[in-house]
């Protein structure tokens, strides 16, 4: 009976990283700005699987397709035996997708929200009974320390969602790297990564009609309002996303809608109206371009998925 799960601590606790601090720091630099890791408490996780859901958003529903169809290749590349390692184990939909083809001996999730982590390994436990389970809570922007006997000897690592555009390019760099050292020699990566298309399609995708991208913008100053000693009211600023062509990247911003003070704890910070807080960057790549940044961290390309109206890429790197 597999119910339980393993679970690994890396021995800096993720949480231990405060709000308090990230705001004070991001609200006296300049331009101000905060790190998109901050979006996802309870509600924030919440309304960015309703974001998933809106018909402009098209990373969710694109990769699925295309893990879909690529599923059987995908198995046949990480071969018998595998070990499935997911960073960021969020969307349960597409890992199941592909515990169902690769039908792996072992899975380790790894995400920085421990409770999110555990109760959604917990499920896979109790929904696939052959599976040897093992849950690590840990920051992956870190240096990464994979346990042992949860890796087995050849793993393929899992990062969906296009996540990896949250990081600028020397960061994702940075990221590769770690993830180069803390897995073994012919792990696979299987990576998704949003593609540069249209401005149209980019800046609808982050402004949907239903204003939930929005809501999830503005929850990191409810957080802040909830959270901390702050007098801040989110009804002050605005969601504002546009898609920076010559970085390649959607920002999102909070704009405030006049000239106005606010207090964080001891703290005040002065905004002139129409200033922004950056909030989130999220990086948009070609299929070559994604292939040289990893080519440089060690990542060989195996091989390569899209959808038919080029939407989103899926790549199968090797170690
Ligand atoms: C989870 C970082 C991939 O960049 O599209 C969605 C987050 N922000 N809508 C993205 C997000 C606004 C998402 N990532």
């Amino acid at each position: 009976m597999a119910l339980a799960i393993r679970t690994h601590e890396q021995s800096l606790s993720p949480e231990q990283e405060s709000l308090r601090e990230e705001a004070l720091r991001g609200f006296a630099a300049s331009p101000k700005t905060m790190s998109p890791k901050f979006f996802y408490d309870h509600r924030g996780s919440h309304l960015f699987e309703l974001i998933c859901q809106q018909p402009e958003y098209y990373p969710t529903r694109t990769e699925e397709t295309i893990l879909r169809l690529a599923a059987r290749d995908i198995a046949e590349l990480a071969g018998r035996n595998a070990s499935l390692v997911e960073l960021g184990s969020g969307a349960s939909r597409k890992i199941r997708l592909l515990l169902e083809a690769l039908r792996p001996a072992r899975y380790l999730g790894i995400d920085i929200s421990r409770e999110f982590l555990h109760s959604s390994t917990r499920r896979l436990a109790a929904d696939y009974r052959w599976l040897d389970v093992h849950a690590l809570c840990a920051d992956f922007s870190q240096p990464l320390k994979l346990p042992a006997e949860a890796l087995g000897q050849r793993p393929l690592a899992f990062f969906p969602g296009s996540s990896i555009g949250n990081f600028d390019p020397d960061e994702a760099r940075a990221f590769l790297r770690n993830l180069h050292q803390a897995l073994p020699a012919g792990s696979g990566l299987l990576i998704g990564v949003d593609l540069v298309k249209d401005r149209q399609v980019l800046e609808r995708a982050y402004n949907d009609a239903a204003g939930v991208t929005a809501l999830f913008n503005l929850n990191l100053l409810e957080r802040i309002r909830n959270e901390l000693h702050s007098d801040i009211d989110p009804r002050r600023f605005q969601h504002r996303a546009f898609y920076n062509e010559a970085e390649s990247r959607i920002e999102m911003h909070l704009v405030s809608r006049q000239a106005q003070r606010v207090r964080i704890e001891d703290r005040v910070f002065d905004f002139a109206a129409g200033e922004t807080l950056h909030t989130e960057n999220s990086y948009k790549y070609t299929p070559s371009g994604f292939r040289d940044l990893a080519g440089a961290c060690g990542f060989a390309s195996v091989a390569m998925w899209r959808d038919p109206a080029q939407l989103f890429n899926v790549h199968f790197l090797r170690r």
